[in-house]
């Protein structure tokens, strides 16, 4: 018997994937890299915070996993644009505090937790094409994308990107413990067992330590376009 050759209806949606440490600016490249394409875009981090604020909001054990994953199976989340609601509040800025970046890094050491958001996030593989960002998107839930993308940056620009963020938020930082923060988040996510932060040997690297944002959102634009070039030449 033959072995099919057949797309499945998802294979034929092209995905690229941003994986990277913390700060390193993989967020705002994946977003503009999906306007500028017109795809969806999913900020995988963003459940984890999510999970992380839920558990915080309802004072939940965080050494009990079972409770962890009824409520990370549960959130009730809606991303509208760039705004996202959990229970029907915005949250926007609410998860984008160092605590809930810290207590989503430990969070998303846990096997079942990971695994009770594999399907909400592969739900955001629709037409006409998805980007998205985090730690395994390329290693574990988009294993297929058309191309995968490692970005990182020197710990000390990462930390001064944050701040900035931070402050233009209006959340106030200290840029010492931030670097350290980050430093201490990269080894977490690097050394745990399950789908740790790691650069596929099908991604590649892009380091932006010297590259203005737009010089990044460029480079993989041009990467994208010459996947695309060489599978139409095949
Ligand atoms: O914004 P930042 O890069 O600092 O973090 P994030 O992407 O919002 O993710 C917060 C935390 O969630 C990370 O430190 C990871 O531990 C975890 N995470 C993960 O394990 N897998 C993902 N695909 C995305 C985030």
């Amino acid at each position: 018997m033959r072995e099919s050759t057949m797309m499945t209806h998802d294979e034929i949606i092209p995905v690229i994937t941003i994986d990277g440490p913390s700060a390193s600016g993989k967020g705002t490249v994946a977003q503009r890299v999906a306007k500028e394409l017109g795809f969806h875009y999913l900020d995988s981090g963003a459940l984890y915070r999510l999970v992380a604020l839920k558990s915080l909001q309802e004072d939940a054990d965080i050494t009990d996993e079972g409770a962890l994953v009824e409520i990370a199976a549960n959130l009730d989340v809606v991303f509208e644009n760039s705004d996202i609601y959990l229970d029907g509040k915005q949250v926007t800025d609410a998860i984008r505090t160092e605590q809930c970046g810290a207590l989503a890094s430990r969070l998303a050491s846990c096997q079942s937790i990971r695994e009770s958001l594999i399907a909400r996030q592969r739900a955001f593989r629709q037409l006409p094409g998805l980007v998205t960002d985090g730690r395994d998107m390329g290693s574990v839930i988009f294993p297929d994308a058309v191309l995968k993308v490692y970005l990182t940056a020197g710990a000390d620009v990462r930390a001064q990107r944050r701040y900035k963020q931070l402050i233009e938020k209006g959340i106030s930082a200290n840029i010492d413990s931030l670097q350290e923060e980050i430093c201490k988040r990269d080894e977490r996510d690097s050394n745990r067992k399950v789908a740790p932060l790691q650069k596929c040997l099908d991604a590649r690297l892009l380091d932006t330590t010297s590259l203005s944002i737009l010089q990044a959102q460029n480079r993989v634009l041009e990467w994208y376009r010459a996947c695309n070039a060489t599978e139409e030449r095949i």
